[in-house]
């Protein structure tokens, strides 16, 4: 009886304070993610949210807040939140103006195209994936700069001022966190043939204080952007990577640009959809598949049906073995793509469907590829009050990057490099196989996965989402925009729902682990396909922010992840 009454009591109290909550411009409701009425961030860590929403409210904008989120998030989520990796930027201002900045890593310039092959031609074994020789020439400190420079409002001294300061106070390790760690700890200690800060010592609820990276930050906010490429900052990094075996100079880290690239944008129904062109394939990949799935009529077969899933994943192929043939860093090679992403063309490329059986992955040209990338990656989605909108996709490539830790400075350097194809034409480490268009080259950037992704309906603003998960990324961001405007669904379900992935080779559809229907499994798998639903315990962790009818916005965080939406 006693404790019915505190049930009771929870129960109450629970239920009047989400009440309450409602009407608060920060609030949860059934469903829904967290709604607010001016602005929002929504990343991989509440501590970066948090410090993204701070610069805000200081009267900072979207790129001010971005420079301080992904900063923050190298901080408290070294897993992905990098200053030695890259990423991809897309924006809308609040005027409709869009565009895309590229601050993905560029290849050494004395790289070359066969550096990850033994004499007799095959790939040498974690090579491109482990240690000093995997990494590419970090983009991060050159595309938070960039962006802000040309949008920003705040100082950068200020920007920077609380993510040192969580540096230096520290954050708390969370569940998932401990778990990472843990597991990549015997890697981590190999590569760097010790101990390092982070180790499988760490446990959920312990502060970790980074104080080298709190000083290489402040560096940063002294002295600006050039700290990281000329300055102090460059030549201890250079250093540290040379006395581990890399090829990367001073010269490369003097010669890095962000550079400013015309995003790809496309029509599906009344959505204006903007995303990132090469050298990521996010943008291509996904106007491809919404142009091939728009004339079916996915509303009436309903989510995650039979025949949506068929005519996704009949559209995905497709569209993942174009990928695979024609796309690169286009500073070095052609891309075909209005041809790609014409009704014509992606109208022959789905001739052959039918909804009797899949059509088989040998009928299907171009190429004989996919080239891997690792799930290890961090998106956040930020809108400001001043209607200013952005995407931003980071990433080390693998988690903890190259496992490759600089003690002196306080972060991982990426392991970027693997996303080239180490031998073109022929199945890579991971039984993959890449292609000629994105073979290796001095100051080559690799092709990417990452779709940052900015939806506009009716001309407005509607909705900004990506997430990580290597070439999972574009089909996740597929789905997402998918829940929302065809299945009615909310931000946050749209994030929850369960996902599925095909990527034209291996010839399977990964489908996220217990989550469908075993009738509907078995029917896939009667007409024909391979269902696989051990490899990805997960698929994406999707973050995204809609404006609602009322003019609010609402974040999906998805709590695959430690993920968190804030906003006021
Ligand atoms: N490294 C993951 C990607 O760029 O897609």
């Amino acid at each position: 009886m006693k404790q019915n009454i505190i049930v009771l009591l929870c129960f109450a109290i629970c239920y009047l304070s989400c009440k309450d909550q409602s009407k608060t411009s920060n609030s949860v409701i059934e469903n829904r993610g967290v709604i607010s009425k001016s602005a929002m961030v929504v990343s991989a860590r509440g501590e970066a949210s948090k410090i993204g929403v701070e610069i805000l409210k200081q009267g900072g904008n979207a790129f001010d807040a971005m420079m301080a989120t992904e900063m923050a998030l190298a901080v408290c989520y070294p897993y992905a939140g990098n200053l030695g990796g890259g990423g991809f930027l897309v924006y809308r201002m609040a005027d409709g103006t869009k565009g895309a900045l590229d601050y993905r890593e560029k290849s050494p310039l004395a790289s070359s195209k066969n550096m990850y092959l033994d004499e007799d031609g095959n790939v040498i074994k974690n090579l491109s994936t482990i240690g000093s020789m995997a990494v590419g020439v970090p983009g991060t400190i050159a595309g938070i700069f960039e962006a802000q420079k040309r949008f920003g409002k705040l100082d950068v001294a200020s920007i920077l001022k609380p993510v040192i300061e969580l540096a230096q106070n520290g954050y708390k390790i969370t569940e998932k966190q401990e778990r990472r760690i843990a597991s990549y700890d015997s890697l981590i200690t190999a590569v760097n043939e010790k101990e390092i800060l982070y180790n499988k010592k760490l446990k959920a609820g312990q502060t970790l204080i980074n104080t080298a990276l709190a000083k290489t930050l402040q560096r940063i906010a002294d002295n600006g952007r050039d700290e990281f490429y000329t300055g102090e900052t460059a030549k201890q990094l250079i250093d540290y990577l040379q006395s581990k075996g890399s090829i990367i100079t001073l010269e490369d880290l003097a010669k890095y640009e962000a550079k400013w690239r015309d995003p790809i944008s496309f029509q599906y129904d009344d959505l204006t959809i903007t995303s990132m062109s090469p050298p990521s394939s996010g943008g291509i990949c996904l106007n491809q598949i919404m142009t091939m799935v728009e004339p079916f009529d996915l509303e009436d077969y309903g989510h995650n049906s039979l025949r949506t899933i068929q005519v996704l994943v009949e559209a995905e192929k497709r569209a993942y073995a174009d990928r695979s043939f024609y796309l690169g860093d286009p500073d070095f090679v052609d891309i075909p793509i209005e041809t790609l992403t014409s009704d014509m063309y992606l109208q022959e490329r789905m001739k052959e469907f039918s909804f009797q059986a899949p059509t088989p992955v040998d009928s299907i040209s171009h190429g004989k590829i996919i080239a891997y990338e690792s799930n290890e990656t961090t998106h956040y989605s930020i809108v400001d009050q001043f209607g200013n909108a952005i995407a931003v996709t980071t990433t080390l490539n693998g988690g903890y990057g190259s496992k490759l830790y600089v003690e002196e400075l306080g972060f991982f350097l990426n392991n970027e490099m693997d996303d080239f194809s180490s031998k073109p034409g022929e199945p890579n480490y991971y039984g993959l196989i890449g292609a000629e268009a994105n073979s290796i080259a001095p100051e080559k950037r690799m092709l990417s996965s990452m779709t940052p992704t900015i939806v506009e309906k009716d001309g407005e603003f509607y909705m900004s989402v990506g997430t990580p998960g290597g070439s999972t990324i574009i089909t996740s961001v597929l789905q997402t925009i998918l829940n929302v405007h065809e299945f009615k669904m909310t931000m946050q379900e749209a994030v929850n729902a369960h996902r599925f992935h095909n990527q034209w080779l291996p010839d399977e559809i990964r489908m996220e682990p217990n989550s469908f229907d075993k009738s509907l499994v078995k029917q896939l798998q009667n007409l024909g396909y391979n269902i696989n639903e051990e490899r990805s315990p997960i698929i994406g962790i999707v973050d995204g922010i809609l404006m609602q009818e009322d003019g609010t916005l609402e974040g999906g965080a998805d709590k695959r992840g430690d993920d968190t939406a804030v906003g006021f």
